[in-house]
């Protein structure tokens, strides 16, 4: 979709978007993320949050303490699906003990956010040790067994068209990360106990295949080439920030595939200039569905949640979550502090309408709990 030097404004508005809007109740419409064509609408009242929603179609909030599935109890040994579409699916993962079996993902690339809890992600290329707040990569058909050695939940994503590391080009070859930061598994013979037999589960969407084996297939003695598996800290993402200007958010984008991105959302100073700093921002994203695993939220309140704001539904803090924020922005500057970004999470933003599963349904169910 193509962006338009022609724009057109009428009533009252700002010259600069998202600058001095305090009092004008901005709200940003924008198409394909925050890239595509867009207009920032004013409104006379501060955004409400609906008084009654009849219908499938609403802001959904679940906490993760609802989420109590241990993958290893499940009848596949799997995470959880909670929301999905033909290309993208969206699991959540809790997992205390090492998978009994091998995995590999036939029909999608896989991307783990892992929110709390360690272990190791053991490839067939070698092990990656993980911790909260590593992303862990593993293309479309390489094998892994998790490993915790504490209870780990994570936020597990499979993709049908291949993932990529996000490129913002004009920003050089070394930002937001530098690709030297990059675990990658180093080959190494796994010494775990004798078994019978090894299993290897073949997953096809819902499907799996199990195929046995005598001897663990993990036998590699090396590899080479551009396609691995590889870790991510979240520590080592250094934003593009601006003093000057609140930037979107897909500014933060670090992995992208052709049907969804992920954004990273990292704590980080609010912009000096505080005409400029307008976020929380009222929005509704017309072309992307967004999946939000957060663990802290605006003025550094730790809430760890996992929500869901389909397209082109408003969104950004309503009623008195933004009176909340709005008090404790003016709190920070009559004391004459910095405004700090406290909001914490990953986002997956699929480009095609996500729908539920009662999985996830159950647990916005209880949110008020
Ligand atoms: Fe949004």
């Amino acid at each position: 979709m193509k962006n338009s030097w022609i724009q057109k404004a009428s009533g009252e508005y700002v010259r600069q978007a998202r600058v001095g809007v305090r009092e004008m109740n901005e709200e940003h419409i924008s198409r394909e993320g925050f890239f595509g064509p867009a207009s920032m609408i004013y409104h006379r009242d501060a955004a409400v949050a609906p008084k009654r929603v009849e219908g499938a179609l609403s802001l959904r909030m679940a906490k993760m303490e609802h989420f109590n599935q241990l993958d290893e109890n499940s009848d596949s040994g799997l995470p959880t699906l909670m929301l999905h579409n033909t290309e993208v699916r969206i699991s959540l993962s809790r997992r205390a003990a090492a998978m009994p079996f091998l995995l590999r993902n036939i029909d999608a690339d896989t991307l783990i956010y892992v929110q709390s809890g360690s272990g190791t992600l053991a490839t067939e290329f070698g092990p990656l040790e993980y911790t909260a707040g590593d992303y862990l990569y593993v293309p479309k058909s390489i094998s892994y067994r998790q490993m915790p050695s504490s209870e780990t939940v994570a936020l597990v994503v499979e993709s049908i068209a291949p993932i990529s590391i996000a490129e913002h080009t004009m920003l050089g070859r070394h930002t937001p990360f530098d690709s030297g930061v990059l675990g990658v598994p180093e080959v190494q013979a796994y010494d775990w106990p004798e078994q019978d037999e090894w299993e290897l589960k073949l997953k096809q969407g819902d499907e799996l295949t199990s195929w046995f084996f005598d001897d663990l297939p993990f036998d590699l003695i090396g590899w080479k080439g551009d396609l691995f598996p590889f870790r991510l800290s979240e520590k080592d993402i250094r934003h593009v920030n601006s003093e000057r200007m609140h930037i979107a958010p897909t500014s933060w984008c670090i992995f992208e595939s052709s049907s969804f991105l992920c954004v990273a959302f990292r704590p980080m100073s609010g912009v000096g200039d505080v005409e400029a700093e307008e976020l929380p921002s009222r929005h509704r994203n017309v072309d992307t569905e967004e999946v939000l695993m957060i663990r802290s939220l605006f003025a550094g309140i730790e809430a760890p949640e996992f929500w869901h704001m389909p397209q082109g539904v408003t969104h950004g803090p309503l009623g008195e979550h933004r009176d909340f924020f709005e008090a404790y922005r003016k709190q920070v500057e009559a004391e004459g502090g910095k405004l700090e970004r406290t909001f914490d999470a990953v986002s997956i933003d699929p480009f095609r309408r996500v729908t539920p599963t009662p999985a996830y349904l159950a647990m916005v169910s209880r949110y008020q709990d």
